[in-house]
């Protein structure tokens, strides 16, 4: 496709993750909470829809990005009179799973047939250690029914380096009798312990080990910055189109967050990063100008950091000089779609040297890419990743699945469209 520069000045949605964790804190905190700048992605709103079951009272003003939230504390979630239902979102089943279990009640999270194929032994596990009964189907996924229970605080090592998992331990530790404590190898996304540390919460902190306790949280009002992950798509897309020049203002720059920013900047773009005024997570200003691009090797112990991300470092290895390998990323495999495959898949159909790796996988570039068909498989990430690489193919790509699109960044079309 002849692409134009993706040139101006934009802001992004509110950042899922804190919106997420911020809903549900909220949720816990009795009083009236506001959060600003929440995220109006789907998955989101799949958190407000289960915390209103919950009897959670919630109010949305989608035009002012507002969320305003009245709780009775953790102790007054009422008993909800059906399953939960978390829509295509695995953070909201995962963390939720962490805050019925300190609950007196059975409650049951539902979602949709991607959801469901999603594993949440992860967190049935830990969970049950401390004490609460969790049901899940013969496969290890949802439905998740959870007895809640009066929980006691585990030592918990994760297996994997996810933050939901680790999230969900530690939203069930704010309920549990004694400490929980929660090592981890790889540092993964810290939003909800810097939330909770700014709330003046029961958390102490130090490299690869936190503890929480039982204790109440007060109602708070949050300013939610961009969501890097959400601007990711837009900065890749000008680090790949010649004279391309992006400002992207307010994103939150969390460093468990902005390895996707790292690896861009050793591919040889242009990145320029202008801190602002933001608490309790970083924020700032970002400009990205096109470049030659040379190849990358990512590892395990950087893959949390641009876990979402991977996907957009695939489209730009097909442009970049030599080969760029990807391992330690199994965990991409179990998101909204298996990621490895689906990459592959796509990127090949568009004449990219692409090749599988269990655990991640090698693009040897630069190649010319050309028109073809690819399926994003119910995948908002992917999705993006593709209608990107249309940006650099030589005609028009059809990408498959843009209606998933709004999972996490509702008017995306719309926004890349006006920056060209
Ligand atoms: C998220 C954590 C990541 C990420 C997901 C959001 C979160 O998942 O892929 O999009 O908000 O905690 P894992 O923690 O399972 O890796």
């Amino acid at each position: 496709m002849t692409a134009g520069p993706v040139a101006g000045v934009v802001r992004v949605p509110g950042d899922k993750s804190i919106s997420h964790r911020g809903a549900i804190l909220a949720a816990l905190a009795e009083g009236v909470s506001h959060l600003r700048g929440f995220s109006p992605a789907g998955d989101c709103r799949a958190t407000l829809t289960v915390l209103r079951s919950l009897g959670v009272s919630v109010d949305f003003d989608v035009d002012g990005d507002v969320v305003t939230m009245e709780s009775r504390g953790a102790g007054g979630l009422a008993q909800p009179g059906m399953a939960l239902d978390c829509g295509r979102s695995g953070t909201t089943m995962r963390l939720m799973a962490g805050v019925l279990a300190g609950t007196s009640f059975r409650s049951t999270l539902v979602g949709d047939e991607q959801l469901l194929r999603r594993p949440m032994a992860r967190v049935a596990e830990p969970l049950r250690r401390m004490g609460a009964a969790v049901e899940l189907s013969p496969e290890g996924t949802a439905p998740v029914t959870i007895h809640g229970a009066r929980l006691t605080g585990i030592e918990f090592e994760l297996p994997v380096p996810s933050a939901q998992v680790k999230s969900a331990v530690l939203l069930a530790g704010l309920r549990a009798l004694g400490p929980t404590v929660i090592l981890e190898a790889i540092p993964s996304r810290d939003h909800t312990e810097r939330l909770l540390e700014w709330l003046g919460g029961p958390i102490v902190r130090t490299p690869g080990r936190t503890t929480v306790r039982a204790g109440e949280l007060r109602p708070f009002d949050l300013d939610v910055p961009g969501d890097v992950s959400s601007a990711a798509p837009l900065l890749a897309a000008a680090a790949l189109v010649p004279g391309s020049n992006l400002t992207v203002r307010g994103v939150g720059l969390n460093p468990t967050r902005t390895g996707f920013l790292r690896v861009m900047e050793r591919m040889g773009v242009e990145v320029e990063t202008l801190p602002g005024e933001f608490d309790p997570e970083p924020a700032g200003d970002l400009t990205v100008r096109p470049a030659p691009l040379r190849a990358v090797t990512i590892e395990a112990a950087e893959v949390p950091a641009l876990i979402d991300e991977l996907p957009l470092v695939g489209v730009l290895a097909t442009q970049a000089d030599g080969d760029t390998s990807v391992r330690g990323a199994a965990e991409l495999r179990l998101k909204e779609s298996d990621r490895i495959a689906g990459l592959m898949a796509g990127l090949r159909a568009l004449g990219a040297d692409a090749e599988e790796l269990p655990d991640g996988f090698v693009v040897r570039g630069p190649v010319r890419l050309r028109w073809g068909v690819v399926a994003a498989r119910s995948d908002h990430r992917l999705a993006m990743a593709f209608t990107v690489a249309g940006l650099v193919a030589l005609d028009e790509v059809d990408v498959r699945g843009l209606e998933y699109l709004p999972d996490s960044f509702p008017g995306f079309a719309e926004t890349l469209g006006a920056l060209r």
